[in-house]
């Protein structure tokens, strides 16, 4: 039912936690599943320098949070907010249908993340 990837992902988690000194943070919800997802990251003139997730939610949520922290480490601001939850269900070589929503997640955690470093923003 789940590619390798996802399982590789959801076992072996990439970046999860607590970003070091983090200036930016979203938390994002699905109200349907109840699953929560958080992303940090440390942004430097523009540039994600570090992004951790912690994710109370399905195995999926787990892999799809894990592999969009990889998606957007060093990159622009600009760039990761073009990441779509498409992106993210490609780079897990497929979810199951009833599982594209947690990618959803992941793309609006991101979002959430970078929204609120725009507010900060002097
Ligand atoms: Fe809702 Fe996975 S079941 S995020």
């Amino acid at each position: 039912m789940y590619t390798e990837r996802v399982m590789d992902h959801f076992n072996c988690p990439r970046n999860m936690g607590e970003a070091d000194g983090y200036n930016a943070e979203g938390t994002v919800g699905n109200a349907k599943c109840g699953d929560i997802m958080r992303m940090t990251m440390r942004i430097e003139e523009g540039v994600i320098k570090d992004v951790k997730f912690k994710t109370f939610g399905c195995g999926a949520a787990v892999a799809t949070s894990s592999i969009a922290t990889e998606m957007v480490m060093g990159k622009t601001v600009e760039e990761a907010l073009a990441l779509t939850n498409k992106a993210v269900v490609e780079a897990l070589e497929g979810l199951p249908p009833q599982k594209i929503h947690c990618s959803v997640l992941a793309e609006e955690a991101v979002k959430a993340a970078i929204e609120d470093y725009n507010r900060k923003k002097p």
